[in-house]
């Protein structure tokens, strides 16, 4: 057990997780299944995984759950994935609202349907006013479109930018930098999810597809990241002092 493997002093639990969700397709082929098969239970793992992760006093999560370059899949497959929130979205942002913890969609949403926009836009209103937790979805996210969007923001404004007067104009203005990024699905890269965000953060990847990314594999990233040294740039020596 994870409580056995690290005592509890040694583990720290970060403040923000990034999760990027992948393997939903391949976890659905292998079982002779259609691609949304993988969706759905890709998103009732998400669900699971962040009980998990608040339980745990994690403050913030985002999760990538359809990239800007995602919507050039078939159509068919982009239906199946609104589909999902269309009927079970603001069922569980409701308990999770309830719970304290405030949705943000991160992203271009307008390229969404008008209705899943509605709902996201439902959700992000009706816990605005929470302080404590933060679930951010990215929703046709890609990093570069945020980072030049930001770009000609600060252009329109007529001001030169620092490092933290541009971060508040990226997408995720309001939320800490992640301490951990998780990647599923046995790829090792980025795939355009929080260039800007991540310059510090630590990497975890998982071969397991998202479907079968357990609330254990989460609490075993969670050990693995509290083994870390962050430096920032620093010496050890730098850092006992
Ligand atoms: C990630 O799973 C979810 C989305 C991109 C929507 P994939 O659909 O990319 O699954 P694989 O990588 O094809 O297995
Ligand atoms: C990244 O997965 C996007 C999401 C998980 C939403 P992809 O499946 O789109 O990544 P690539 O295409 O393999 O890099
Ligand atoms: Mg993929």
């Amino acid at each position: 057990m994870f409580r056995n493997t690290l005592k509890k002093d040694q583990l720290r639990i970060p403040r923000h997780i990034a999760i990027i969700m992948d393997g939903n397709g391949r976890w659905a082929k292998k079982r002779l299944m259609p691609r949304s098969y993988g969706h759905q239970n890709g998103f009732n793992r998400m669900i699971g995984l962040l009980e998990h992760a608040f339980e745990m006093g994690v403050e913030y999560v985002t999760v990538y759950a359809l990239s800007t370059e995602n919507l050039k899949r078939p159509q068919e497959e982009l239906e199946g994935l609104y589909n999902i929130v269309r009927k079970h979205f603001t069922e569980y942002m409701k308990k999770f609202g309830e719970k304290g913890v405030r949705v943000r969609a991160i992203g271009d949403i307008t390229l969404l349907p008008q209705d899943v926009q509605d709902l996201i836009q439902k959700a992000e209103a009706d816990t605005a006013h929470h302080t404590g937790k933060g679930l951010n979805i990215a929703l046709c996210y890609g990093a570069r479109a945020e980072i030049v969007r930001a770009v000609n923001q600060a252009v329109k404004e007529g001001k030169e930018v620092t490092e933290e007067s541009f971060s508040r104009l990226l997408y995720t203005a309001e939320v800490p930098e992640p301490d951990l990024l998780i990647r599923t699905g046995k790829e090792l890269r980025l795939s355009n999810f929080l260039l800007y965000q991540s310059a510090y953060t630590e990497f975890y990847f998982s071969d397991k597809m998202f479907p079968e990314f357990s609330n254990k594999d989460l609490e075993r990233a969670i050990a693995d990241f509290s083994t870390r040294t962050r430096r920032f740039g620093k010496t050890d020596e730098q850092l006992s002092n």
